[in-house]
This record gives structure tokens, C-alpha cells and sequence, in this order.
């Protein structure tokens, strides 16, 4: 459409609480899907009230909170003292600030409180808290883009891909092995990896740091950012060992960011609406993998730890991907792509002119590809630009932060304080702020 556009519906869905104890008791190692699933149904009947739409749609939730408490919410690290503050921004992995000011009706969900009140989606499905309906939009959108196989693949749904991440470790770590299983990623590697593989120390496996310099006979977990964050180069495992397993996270493999090169036929592949639509406050990601062992454990995983992934997410992230997929199905107006990858696109130029006019600053080249999605020749539009700084300073985040910039120090995410990572994703008049105050640097 000429404004292909979304409409984020806030709903105020009543919930109310079931009692499916009873239910729930046999379900950790064997779920008696027949009994479960009838019971609940006829549960879910019985308790029907009614859901409550607001009328005003996902621009009114925008407009209900202030900006600054827009970026606090998603920036808990940093406390701003001035209302116009940068946006360099480390607002950070919310990339739902794209999309956010578009309108429209297409993917408005109307929830009545007696829906998805069941653990349950689809008992036949290894993941069994898979709504039908997400996956079959997961499936509907990677053909249209043909960035991924699905065929042969077993879908899970995770709340968000950290969580996903968690699985796939705790999935690809045998619980009794003599000593933590290695995970390892090359520098610079996303931030929360490290943090996510050792917060609970939990003895199944622990962060061994850069894959580079990874070089133990022993068994290691890779995983594989590609495009990266924070540099957004395209990736390929790194260590040369015969034990190892391998984790693609993909999250920014999609043709706003990158040229589309080949469909990923990877044994693990990570993907969340965090990044594809800049959806990260409906907490959905999905795993695509190869291996029925793998897909169960991890499955186990999220049964233990949450006890499977909202439904009322799910569907809302399916209606979301189906609307996506259809503005490139019906092929006669703008479609979503077209519309994020030109702001990218946008933003990158703008970026790229103000550090040119600074010479203190330099980003990194990335080499020109045609994608098989648009047929558009270019070179990756990242989500974050990996800043190095060419001057004397050591710090370059303090120095940024002088300069009312706040991003995150190139320390964490394994490499060396002349980088900072600064977010493009942040909202246009934050953005226009951060490249303005950027040229003027002295
Ligand atoms: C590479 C990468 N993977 C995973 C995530 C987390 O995604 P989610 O919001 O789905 O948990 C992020 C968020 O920034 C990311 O950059």
C-alpha cells in the first residue's frame, strides 16, 4: 500500500485465571494430550466474558507515555537527566520504534477473554505451546522472503529469541558432562550472550569468550550472528573444530538489513519479531531446527522454564507476519520491506555524512550484493552502527556521553573501548538529534 502501514491495537484483554493444576500435573513428561485438551476446551466455554478494545489504536499508546518514557523503558542501564538526550542511542534492541508510528487496520487482533486460556496449542506438535497459526505465518513469510528452509524443520516458539537462546544452549549441553560445555562467539559478539550463557552459573555450560581465540580440544557450542550485532558483518563459523556445534542467529537476516543472498539451511536458526518487524514488546522469536532431539529438549526447556509462550502473542505476531507477507503477496503497493528498508537506507546515508564530517569517527564498509528478495544491489543497513573511534581518546563511550551521546562501549561485547555501538533504530526526531550532535564533535 501506498502507506503500508500497521496498527498496533492495544487490547485490554480480561484475564482470568483457570485452575488446570490437574491438568497441568502429568504434563512434564508425558502430556496426556486427549484428556487435557478436552478438558480445558469445555473449560474455555464455560468461561466466556468479554475482551475490551481500545479504540484508538497503537498511536494513542505511544502518545499516552512521553518520549523519555519510552526510551527508559527500554534502556534500563542508563538514567538520562535531559529530555532531549541523544538518542545515539542506546535504546537499546527495541526495534519496534520503526514501525510504531504507522497506522492502519490490517493487523489489529481482537482477543476475547475466553480465549487461549489453555496451556495447550497443538499436542501433536513437538513444541506443543506452538499456536497452528504462528507457524504457519513463520513458514508463509520465510518463503516469501526466501531467507530460510522450513521444510524439514521443526518450528519452536520462544518468548523472544533469548529465550530461544537459552534452550538451544541448555539443548546442546549434555546434562552430565564432566565439565560446562564451552559457548563461544567471535568478537564483537551481541552483548547478552555472555551474560545470558553464565547468569545462573549453572554448571551445564559457561561462556568461554571469543571463538577466535577458542583452540581446547573440547566440545564447544558457536554461535553465528549473521548479520551481527554489533557490527553487522556477515558471518561463518569461526572455530575449526571437529566438536562443535553451532547456534545461527539470525535475527537481523532480513531484507531491510541485508541483501538476501541464499535461503539458511542451518541445523539451529534463531529469528524474532524483536528484528524482522520491530515487534520486541510481543516477546516472540522462533527457532527453526533441523534435528527432532533438539527441538524437543529445547522444548523441555521453555516447558520448564515458563511453561510454553503466551498465546495471545502468538497470534498477534501471526496476524502481524501474515499482513507482512501479504503486502509482498498482493504485489501492488509498498510493501513492509520496501518501506524499512528505505529507512534504513535513509538513516545509514545521514549516518554515513555525519561522520564524514567529523574524521574522528569511522564505520565499518560493507561489500555491495544484489538480494534475491528485491533485486536491490546494496550493502548492509544495520540496525547499529559499530562506531570506531580514530582519535587519541581511550573511552569512547564517556566521551560520547561528554558529548550527550549515549551508546554502549565496544568492552561489551568482547572488544576494545574505541567502539561504541549506537542504535539507528531509535525514534526520527532522536535520530536527527544523535547525527547532529555527532557532526558537530570537534
Ligand atoms: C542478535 C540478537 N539476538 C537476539 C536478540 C534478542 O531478541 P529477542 O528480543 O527476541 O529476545 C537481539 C536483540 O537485540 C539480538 O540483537
Amino acid at each position: 500500500m501506498a502507506n503500508f502501514v500497521f496498527l498496533l491495537k492495544n487490547l485490554l484483554v480480561v484475564s482470568a485465571a483457570v485452575n488446570i493444576g490437574l491438568v497441568w500435573k502429568n504434563m512434564s513428561d508425558e502430556i496426556n494430550g486427549k484428556v487435557a485438551s478436552s478438558s480445558l476446551r469445555n473449560c474455555e466455554k464455560k468461561l466466556h466474558c468479554h475482551g475490551c478494545l481500545s479504540s484508538n489504536g497503537g498511536q494513542d499508546e505511544t502518545a499516552q507515555v512521553s518520549r523519555k518514557q519510552v526510551l527508559l523503558s527500554s534502556t534500563t542501564s542508563f538514567s538520562r537527566d535531559d529530555d532531549d538526550e541523544p538518542d545515539g542511542g542506546d535504546v537499546d534492541d527495541d526495534g519496534a520504534v520503526i514501525n510504531l508510528d504507522q497506522t492502519g487496520e490490517e493487523t489489529t487482533v481482537v482477543t476475547s477473554s475466553w480465549q487461549f486460556m489453555s496451556y495447550f496449542s497443538d499436542l501433536n506438535n513437538i513444541c506443543w505451546f506452538l499456536e497452528p497459526a504462528f507457524a504457519s505465518a513463520v513458514t508463509r513469510l520465510h518463503e516469501v522472503v526466501g531467507n530460510a528452509i522450513t521444510e524439514g524443520r521443526h518450528i519452536v516458539v520462544g518468548t523472544g529469541s533469548s529465550q530461544l537462546y537459552h534452550a538451544a544452549i541448555y539443548a546442546l549441553s549434555p546434562p552430565d558432562g564432566l565439565e560446562p560445555m564451552n559457548v563461544v562467539s567471535a568478537v564483537p559478539f551481541y552483548s547478552s550472550y555472555d551474560v545470558m550463557t553464565d547468569y545462573l552459573k549453572s554448571g551445564v555450560h559457561k561462556w568461554a569468550g571469543d571463538a577466535y581465540k577458542f583452540d581446547k580440544q573440547k566440545p564447544y557450542i558457536e554461535v553465528v550472528t549473521s548479520p551481527n550485532n554489533p557490527d553487522g558483518s556477515i558471518r561463518e563459523a569461526v572455530v575449526n573444530g571437529d566438536q562443535g556445534s553451532l547456534i545461527y542467529d539470525l535475527a537481523y537476516y532480513w531484507p531491510q538489513y541485508t541483501p538476501i543472498s541464499t535461503p539458511a539451511e542451518y541445523d539451529i536458526m534463531l529469528f524474532t519479531t524483536s528484528k524482522c518487524t520491530g515487534h520486541a514488546g510481543i516477546r516472540i522469536g522462533w527457532a527453526l531446527v533441523k534435528d527432532r532431539e533438539i527441538a524437543k529438549k529445547m522444548t523441555k526447556y521453555i516447558e520448564i522454564n515458563t511453561i510454553g509462550v503466551s498465546k495471545d502473542s502468538q497470534i498477534r505476531a501471526a496476524k502481524i507476519l501474515e499482513a507482512v507477507s501479504g503486502s509482498v503477496d498482493d504485489g501492488n503497493n509498498e510493501t513492509f520491506f520496501d518501506y524499512s528498508y528505505e529507512l534504513m537506507a535513509k538513516r545509514w546515508k545521514e549516518l554515513r555524512e555525519a561522520v564524514n564530517h567529523t574524521e574522528l569517527f569511522s564505520l565499518p564498509e560493507f561489500p555491495v550484493k544484489t538480494c534475491s528478495f528485491s533485486g536491490r544491489t546494496f550493502g548492509q543497513l544495520p540496525a547499529f552502527a559499530w562506531l570506531k573511534f580514530n582519535g587519541k581518546v581511550d573511552d569512547c563511550e564517556s566521551f560520547l556521553r561528554d558529548h550527550k551521546i549515549i551508546t554502549r562501549g565496544g568492552e561489551r561485547f568482547g572488544a576494545s573501548k574505541k567502539y561504541v555501538r549506537a542504535s539507528m533504530m531509535s525514534r526520527e526526531k532522536e535520530f536527527r538529534l544523535f547525527t547532529k550532535r555527532l557532526s558537530e564533535i570537534k
